[in-house]
Parts: structure tokens; sequence; C-alpha cells
């Protein structure tokens, strides 16, 4: 008996060394997360929340949607549901975050979360994994998933046109350059957002084609989209479709208005079966989607 109790001892003398080898690893393993901790804010201030690219350079890659689609499973859908149609927190694949603004937009948003609500940040994840959510996120605006609006499509082209819509606006690649391209905007939006962008343009402003006015040296004011910017120079693009460039100290003031260069009135100008015709229309054009990008491109 004192033999076959004498393996047992042995074998747990065997474990309790292997736990102290691995108290050991974990004390390295404390000091050297210490060490990161104590370097991180640091870090943490010099790379922000920028991705190091300002695109996703997964795009809509089918397996970076399904990996993604996975990863929110594991960390988001308790709060956004199981296919981000919202639950505790919003639907995802109506948000204006996804759907409109860019996609490094997006990329930040996720890694910093929204500071004094639930949405929690996700400091642990590598780029190539909030790529991953970002393209599966950007997926989720499909536009099989909603019927196609009703109107009369022909005549919203008419409208389109008879507004002066592509004045500003590209569609079947051609049309103006001031505010974004349409060809992909029935993938983008729902008609409900369109029509709130159409009636009431001021309420959000497209990412890259925000309103500035500057006043010049000499007294004169002028207004445009903004389209880059930097410490030393603007460049605005004007209604008639110019770019121009200025020189920030020639400039007695600069101001970005939460103002649309687009006209606020098609409401009043525009019937009510006129609009339908036009959403009808926009809802047909689904090129495939392109996010916006900041500075002069388009889609
Ligand atoms: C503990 C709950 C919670 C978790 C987990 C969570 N979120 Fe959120 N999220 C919120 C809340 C709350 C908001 C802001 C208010 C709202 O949209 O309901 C929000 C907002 C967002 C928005 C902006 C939506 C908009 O309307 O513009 C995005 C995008 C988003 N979350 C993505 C994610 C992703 C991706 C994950 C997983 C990595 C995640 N969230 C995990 C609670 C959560
Ligand atoms: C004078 C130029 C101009 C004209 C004319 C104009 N728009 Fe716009 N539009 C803009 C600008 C600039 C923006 C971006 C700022 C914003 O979000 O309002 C914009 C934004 C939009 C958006 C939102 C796009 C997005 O990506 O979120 C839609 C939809 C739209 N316009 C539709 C129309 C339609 C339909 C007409 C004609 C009835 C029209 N626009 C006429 C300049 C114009």
């Amino acid at each position: 008996m004192g033999r076959a109790g004498a393996p047992p001892s042995i074998a747990s003398r065997k474990g309790s060394r292997k736990r102290g080898r691995l108290r050991t690893t974990r004390i390295a393993a404390f000091v050297s997360l210490a060490v990161l901790l104590a370097l991180a804010p640091a870090a943490a201030q010099r790379s922000a929340q920028e991705p190091t690219e300002s695109r996703n350079p997964l795009g809509r890659d089918a397996a970076a949607v399904e990996a993604g689609d996975e990863l929110f499973h594991e960390r988001c859908a308790v709060c956004h549901g199981q296919q981000a149609e919202g639950a505790m927190a919003s639907n995802l694949a109506v948000a204006r975050s996804v759907s409109r603004g860019s996609e490094a937009g997006l990329f930040k948003l996720i890694r910093a979360g929204i500071p004094g609500t639930e949405m929690p940040p996700q400091p642990d994840l590598p780029e190539g994994r909030l790529w991953q959510l970002v393209s599966y996120l950007r997926s989720l605006a499909h536009p099989a998933e909603q019927p196609p609006v009703p109107g009369n499509v022909a005549a919203g082209q008419a409208v389109f046109q008879r507004a002066g819509c592509a004045g500003c606006h590209v569609v079947n690649g051609a049309g103006g350059f001031l505010g974004p391209a349409l060809d992909s905007i029935g993938v983008r939006r729902d008609s409900d957002k369109i029509r709130e962008d159409l009636l009431d343009p001021s309420a959000e402003l497209a990412e890259g084609f925000g309103t500035v006015v500057v006043e010049t040296a000499g007294g004169e004011t002028l207004e445009g989209v903004l389209k880059n910017e930097d410490s030393f120079t603007l460049l605005v693009m004007t209604a008639d479709g110019g770019i121009k460039t200025f020189q920030r100290k020639q400039l007695r003031s600069v101001h970005t208005p939460q103002r649309s260069q687009m006209p606020a009135d098609y409401g009043q100008r525009l019937g009510p079966e006129e609009v339908q015709d036009l959403l009808a229309f926009l809802d047909r054009q689904r090129d495939p989607f392109v996010p916006v990008r900041r500075g002069f491109g388009n889609y």
C-alpha cells in the first residue's frame, strides 16, 4: 500500500513544481504587462484611434465579411442584435455612421467606442480584425433586402434633370462634383434617409462635403465645399465646380457652418408626386458600393 501511495505523492510534487514554474511565467508576464501599460499612454497618444490606412484594405472581400460577422457575434451582438438589426443598441444596418461616413471614421468609432454611452472601446483588436468588422457592417447595406421604392422611375429621372440635381451630383457617370456621387445611393441609404437629405439637406452633411465660408484679406467673402485642408492651405470647390486654393495666412476668417451647399427649398419646388418619383429613381442607383473618400475624389 505504501508503495502504491508513493507515485501520487511524486506526481503531486511534480505537479506543484509545475505550478511553481507556471507562477514564475505568470509573474514574468505580469511584469512585462506592467511595462507595457507604463508605455501604453505614450503609444496610444501617438497612434490615437487612427488606422494606418484611410480605406479598408479588405473591402467587401467575402472571407473578411464572414470573419467580421463572427467577431460581431462574439463582441457586439449582445447589444446590437444577432444580425445588427438592433436590440439594446441601434440597428447598424441603417445607422448613419455605417451607411454614410468614411470607412476610417467607422474604424475609429469601433476602436474608440462612444464615450458616455454603453458603446465600449476595442483597444485589444488589431487593425486587421477591426477592418473585418468594417467589412461586415458595410455589407449590411445591401439593396436586395429592401423592396423597391414605389414611384415612376423614368419620371423621377426627368425630375432629377429638371430640378438641376445633375449639376452637383454624378449619376451614370455624368454630372457635377459639388455634392457626392449618387450612383450607389440606393445601396447606401434607405429611402427615408434620402427623403431627409432631399428636404432638409443641412440636417446632416455628408462627410467630405461640408460648407466653408472664407473672408479674404481684401474683405471678399466666398463660400463652397471644403475639399481639403492642411495647416497652410484650404481647397474650396465653388458652386460652378471650380477649385480655389487659399493660403490661410491671407484669410481674415474661416468658418465651417452646419449648412449644406445643396438648395434647401426642394420641399416647396417639388410636388409630393415628383418627390416620390425622384426617390424611386434614386433607389435604382445601385452601382456597387464604394465609400466616401475625403478630398477631391467623390466615390
Ligand atoms: C454594451 C453594449 C454595446 C456593445 C457590446 C457594442 N455596442 Fe455599439 N453601441 C452601443 C450604444 C449604446 C451605442 C450608441 C447608441 C445607440 O446607437 O443605440 C452604440 C453605437 C454604435 C455605432 C454607431 C451607430 C450609429 O447610430 O451611428 C456603431 C457603428 C457600433 N455601435 C458598432 C459596434 C460594434 C462593431 C461593436 C462590437 C465590436 C459594438 N458596437 C459593441 C452599445 C454597444
Ligand atoms: C448646388 C448643388 C446641389 C444641387 C443642385 C443638389 N445637391 Fe444634393 N447635395 C449637394 C451637396 C454639397 C451635398 C453634400 C452636403 C449634404 O449632405 O447636404 C448634397 C447631398 C445630397 C444627398 C446626400 C448624399 C449622401 O451621400 O449622403 C442626396 C441624396 C442629394 N444631395 C440629392 C440631391 C437631389 C435629388 C437633388 C435634386 C433635387 C440635389 N441633391 C441637388 C449639392 C447639391
